[in-house]
């Protein structure tokens, strides 16, 4: 059954999101007791970040052990009673899937290092250095030395992706951190040891998986050098849907996944469409949805996150376009503003100064509401929470604070840097949610991992639950209306006014019904126009507390109208 195709999705990330415990970190009792707000906002699903046994290296994306929590996080009995009330309440649980990469702490590779006949050798890829016989050239002070590396691939976290081990004198690929090394999934022991553990959490009872990172599992055959950027470097990406990928997935769902039901979305940066049709498309047999990235590439010069550039707003348009059409009636789409790893949207592409941060949050969750796909809300974004412009010192997040060091290094200005962090930077998402407003934003009674954001005084769940017109209650009626009307899971997608530099308007055409939507993305008044013979329709959901003309949108304004 494709329930997930009407779900909503609500993504928790456990280490800010509650903590019941005062140590300053969010844990598991903390969720279960606030899975009645996330059942009353209306999501049906929740992503759990990682809350296994890590280092915490990569905040968790290192995985030390898949049958343990982490400490902090709580027990496994702990577990078992938040999947319990979640499904007493109506809500499935979904766990982030980490096996492109496993912890170098991992038992694997802590055998997998020891030598090279080693049963785990395997398990990771170790490669000898070009020079590495002659060491010709190398500066033999250092043992790894650029140039020396088996290929220029670089890593997510800046330098190489190859780190030089000492003991068997070899290099291991670590596309992230260097303490998160890539497993090998070309040997099927390490594919039988992921299947193993999949089975064992879908048999404990948990919804489904979150793959990270997974268009990255396969790697390209011979390890060529890639098109290497200033650093040196090639992008992590370099690898991304390798050859066996869709083997891989389709081996993983006829093992796995086909034997439950469950719901799946792949992280899967670096996707085209014809590739998104092969991951998610309804006969392909791997999974039900991924997570595409392009508009989170609006605002980066020439791919690079750092690199600023003004956000193109026609550009958005044509990619919501590309993805709503391109995949209609092949393979189903997902639909997000905001994860742990982006800035917050309003921030980012709304207005979070004073008086339109409500309106645009609406706004924006508007424009996203009445496309076809699942939606993922993150914690917090129902708030309306904004970025939070962290000191670096108050940034805990490895890719920020390495990206820092090798941009200083480069002779980058402070001020620059800074300016990239605060837009960018994914300790944006990470501060504490804002439960209500008392210290700490009700977050934890201890101090808190990240700073709160100062703005809880006035952004926090308790005020907006109390307020009819929140930002919390927009997004709860979003909720409803998609789940009332087929037209949100089935209309087909048209884009008007494409070329219109302010408004964004759209049909979804369904069988029965017809859905508008139109958005004022900027802050300034418009007047729209209806084609002739053409009526509004009834007003679904409005951002404002009434339409003052129908032919004039107000700054931010946001209407959907069924027809
Ligand atoms: C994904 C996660 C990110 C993590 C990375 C490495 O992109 O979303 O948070 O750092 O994979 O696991």
């Amino acid at each position: 059954m494709e329930w997930w195709k009407d779900a909503v999705v609500y993504q928790v990330y456990p280490k800010s999101f509650k903590d019941s415990s005062g140590d300053g970190i969010g844990d598991i009792n903390g969720i279960t007791e606030k899975l009645p707000y996330i059942r009353e906002l209306g999501a049906d699903v929740v992503w759990l970040s990682p809350i296994y046994d890590s280092p915490q290296d990569d905040n968790g994306y290192d995985i030390r052990d898949y049958y343990k929590l982490l400490k902090e996080a709580g027990t496994m009995e702990d577990f078992d009673r938040m999947l319990l009330r979640a499904h007493e309440l109506g809500l499935r649980i979904i766990m982030d899937l980490v096996v492109n990469h496993t912890s170098d702490e991992h038992v694997w590779f802590q055998e997998s290092k020891k030598s090279k006949d080693n049963p785990y050798r395997d398990y990771y890829i170790w490669k000898e250095g070009k020079r590495q016989n002659t060491r010709e050239g190398l500066d033999t002070s250092k043992e790894q030395a650029w140039g020396d590396e088996p290929n220029n691939w670089g890593s997510c976290y800046s330098g190489s992706a190859w780190e030089w081990d000492s003991t068997t004198k070899e290099y291991y690929l670590h596309l992230f951190s260097r303490k998160q090394p890539d497993l090998n999934w070309e040997n099927v022991l390490v594919r039988e040891e992921v299947y193993k553990m999949m089975r064992w959490w879908l048999d404990k009872g948990i919804d489904g998986f979150r793959m990270d990172v997974i268009s990255l599992i396969s790697k390209l055959p011979g390890y060529p050098d890639g098109e290497a950027g200033e650093s040196g470097y090639t992008s992590f990406e370099v690898t991304a849907n390798g050859p066996c990928v869709h083997e891989y997935l389709k081996e993983m769902n006829r093992k796995v996944l086909s034997l439950y039901d469950v719901m799946t979305v792949g992280e899967c940066s670096g996707v085209t469409l014809e590739e998104a049709w092969k991951y998610a498309g309804a006969e392909e047999g791997e999974l039900n949805m991924v997570f595409q990235f392009e508009l989170m590439e609006l605002d980066c010069e020439n791919g690079i996150k750092w690199d600023l550039k003004p956000f193109d707003f026609i550009r958005m348009k044509k990619i919501f376009e590309k993805w709503q059409t391109g995949m209609y009636g092949k393979a189903w789409n997902s639909l997000f503003w905001n994860n742990h790893d982006q800035p917050r949207v309003v921030s980012r592409w709304g207005n979070d100064s004073g008086e339109y941060r409500e309106l645009s949050a609406k706004m924006l969750a508007s424009i996203l509401y009445g496309m076809q796909g699942t939606p993922f809300i993150y914690q917090g974004e129902e708030l309306g929470m904004t970025n939070p412009g962290l000191s670096i010192e108050e940034c805990r997040d490895i890719e920020t604070l390495r990206m820092y060091q090798e941009r200083l290094e480069a002779g980058c200005s402070r001020a620059e840097i800074m300016r990239s962090v605060h837009a960018k930077c994914r300790d944006n998402a990470r501060t504490p949610m804002q439960w209500d407003d008392s210290p700490n934003a009700g977050f934890s009674t201890g101090d808190p991992w990240m700073p709160v954001n100062p703005d809880y005084k006035t952004i926090n769940a308790g005020a907006q639950l109390q307020d009819e017109d929140s930002v919390f209650h927009y997004y709860k009626k979003l909720i409803r209306l998609r789940k009332t009307y087929d037209v949100f899971r089935d209309g087909r997608f048209t884009m008007e006014y494409k070329e219109d530099p302010d408004i964004i308007w759209y049909t979804r055409t369904g069988e029965k019904e017809s859905l508008r939507v139109i958005c004022n993305f900027h802050e300034l008044t418009r007047e729209i126009k209806l084609p002739d013979n053409e009526e509004w329709g009834e007003l679904l959901i409005c951002n404002y507390p009434e339409i003052r003309k129908e032919t004039e949108l107000r700054p931010y304004e946001a209407r959907m109208y069924l027809v």
